[in-house]
Parts: structure tokens; sequence; C-alpha cells
């Protein structure tokens, strides 16, 4: 007698059976490259760690394995996930070349969610690694065993508000940058010279796959003209490298890290919170486009 391989089956009401589901004989594992996303812009105070944050937990709320790294000695991504700032905990030491980044890991009280954190010592990185050969690729080599473990799917860099060492190193890393733009007068001022270095690092070889991986804007208040102008001018730039999502200007958003909470955890329910899952979906749905 043939036997028929064991499955998930449905006995109808008048005895026949329904097979619900052809089970496979293989199990494929598909793995995708960890991506590594620098979060940057060089002028402060424009959404870059909240959008790191709040990006990353909605990222990890939609089922993916994230890694905050927080390459900023302010250590704001760090606080806004509810850590403390613990000496020695940060990437400083790996950078100069003292262990493995792998055991900086730390796990959020958010699922999906781990970070690398940031404090004060990191102060130090620009002008340390500055004096090391070869001081650019520090943090590609660092992550590098980090990508290779394949823990995560994707690895955002939330970088310091400048263009020094700190910040090269993470675009030499990097997959993408994805910049956020405050929806202000001033909002493109800089945007050339970020431009400039981006394009420097990608021909001179020091990071081929670098590429903008979006500009996302931030703190939009519709009611006002100015805001409405930004935009208008920002997409005229960038065109389809800006995201649909506008980050609303809120202040449930400005709270959150205060109680060391991402949006989604601290009020699920509000605009910005809306905003970044909205974000999120439409990041992924960017990453996750096959290469044409
Ligand atoms: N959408 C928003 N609505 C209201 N406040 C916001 C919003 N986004 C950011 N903020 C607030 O604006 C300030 C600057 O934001 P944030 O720290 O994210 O900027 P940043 O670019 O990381 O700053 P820095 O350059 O200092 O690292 C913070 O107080 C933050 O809470
Ligand atoms: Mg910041």
């Amino acid at each position: 007698m043939m036997r028929s391989p064991p499955g998930k089956s449905q006995r109808n009401c008048d005895g026949t059976v329904t097979e619900l589901e052809c089970p496979s004989l293989f199990h494929y594992t598909i793995t995708v490259p960890t991506k590594v996303i620098a979060v940057a812009n060089q002028k402060g105070g424009v959404g870059k760690t909240t959008t790191a944050v709040n990006l990353s937990a909605c990222v990890a709320a939609l089922g993916r394995r994230v890694l905050l790294f927080d390459l900023d000695p302010q250590a704001n991504a760090t606080s806004g996930v509810g850590l403390e700032k613990v000496e020695g905990a940060s990437a400083y030491r790996v950078l100069l070349g003292d262990g493995s980044l792998l055991e900086k890991i730390q796990n959020t009280a958010f699922d999906g969610l781990a970070i690398i954190p940031s404090e004060v010592d990191l102060c130090g990185a620009d002008f340390d690694l500055a004096r090391e050969e070869d001081h650019l690729k520090r943090l590609a080599r660092a992550v590098q065993p980090v990508v290779e473990s394949q823990r995560f799917d994707l690895i955002f860099v939330d970088c310091p508000p400048s263009l020094g060492v700190l910040t090269l190193n993470a675009f030499a890393a990097a997959d993408g940058v994805l910049v956020p733009l405050q929806c202000e007068y001033y909002a493109l001022e800089g945007i050339s010279m970020l431009n400039r270095v981006m394009s420097q690092l990608h021909d001179s070889g020091v990071n081929p796959r670098l590429a903008l991986a979006g500009v996302v804007m931030t703190m939009y208040d519709g009611r006002t003209k100015l805001a409405q102008q930004v935009v208008g001018e920002v997409r005229q730039h960038f065109g389809e490298q800006v995201f649909e999502t506008m980050i609303p200007r809120s202040t449930r958003l400005a709270e959150s890290p205060s109680f060391g909470k991402p949006i989604i955890h601290y009020d699920k329910y509000s605009p910005g919170a809306a905003a970044y899952e909205l974000l999120a979906q439409e990041f992924l749905a960017r990453c996750d486009k096959p290469l044409s």
C-alpha cells in the first residue's frame, strides 16, 4: 500500500479528506546579507537620532532583526532606548583595535532590537583614529564579523553631527546613507558637502557600494507655508530619493526619549508612531527591491 506523505489535512463533513498543505521535503533558508545604513547629516538637531531610534524600532516590530549602532558621543540613541551610559561599553576600544564589536552588542527591552551603545569616550575617537593607519576603514573592518554572523538584517548607525572621522568611518562601512532633513529654510544647506564626501569615498574605492538610501523630511508642520515650500524644493532636488512619508512635528516624539522608549512603545497610536511605522514599511519596500 502506498502511503501519502505526512501533511496537514482536513476531514470534511462528507468524510472526504482535503490536503491543506503540500509538505516540502527540502527546507531552504534564504540568507539576505545584512545591510548597514548610516543615518547622517552634519547639521545638528535635524532628527538623525529620532529617526535612527524610531525607524530601528519599527523595522524590528515588522519582524526584522535590527542592530542600532550609536556612533555619536552624545549617546542620545543609547538613552533613547533606555540604556545607561556605561564606561567601556561603546565601540571606541574596538575601533582602536582592542576586542570585537560582537562583544559590544546588548539587548534592549524591545523585541528584535539590539544596540551597540555609545558613551563619552567616543569623543576621543575622531582624534585618536586620525593618527591610525587606514583610519577610515576601522569601522568597516570592525563591523565585518557582525555582518558575517548573520545575526541582523539591518544595522542602523546613528552618526554625530559632523563629517568627522566617525561619520566617514560609518560611510566607509555602509551600504546606504539615510539623510534626515528638517523642514526648515536651511534644510539643504551643507547637503552638497555631504554629497561630495560620499562621492569621494565611493570613487576613491574606500567604499564602492556606498549609495544614498533616501532622504526623510522631519519635523513637518503642514500648517506652515514654509514647510510646504521646503518639501517642494527638496523633492525637486532629490526626486524619488525622498520618502513619501514625512515625519510630523510632534510633542510625543520629543518626549519619548526621556522615557527611554521608541515612540511605538511609548505612544503607539500617536501620529509620530504612525509616521515611523509607514516610513519603516516604505524603507523595507525599497530595501527589498531587487537590484536593477
Ligand atoms: N518629529 C519631531 N517632532 C518634534 N520634535 C522632534 C522631532 N524629531 C526630533 N525632535 C526633537 O528635536 C531635537 C533634535 O532631534 P534629534 O536628536 O533626533 O536630532 P539629531 O540630528 O540627532 O541631533 P544631533 O545633531 O545633536 O545628533 C530633539 O530634542 C528631538 O526630541
Ligand atoms: Mg543625534
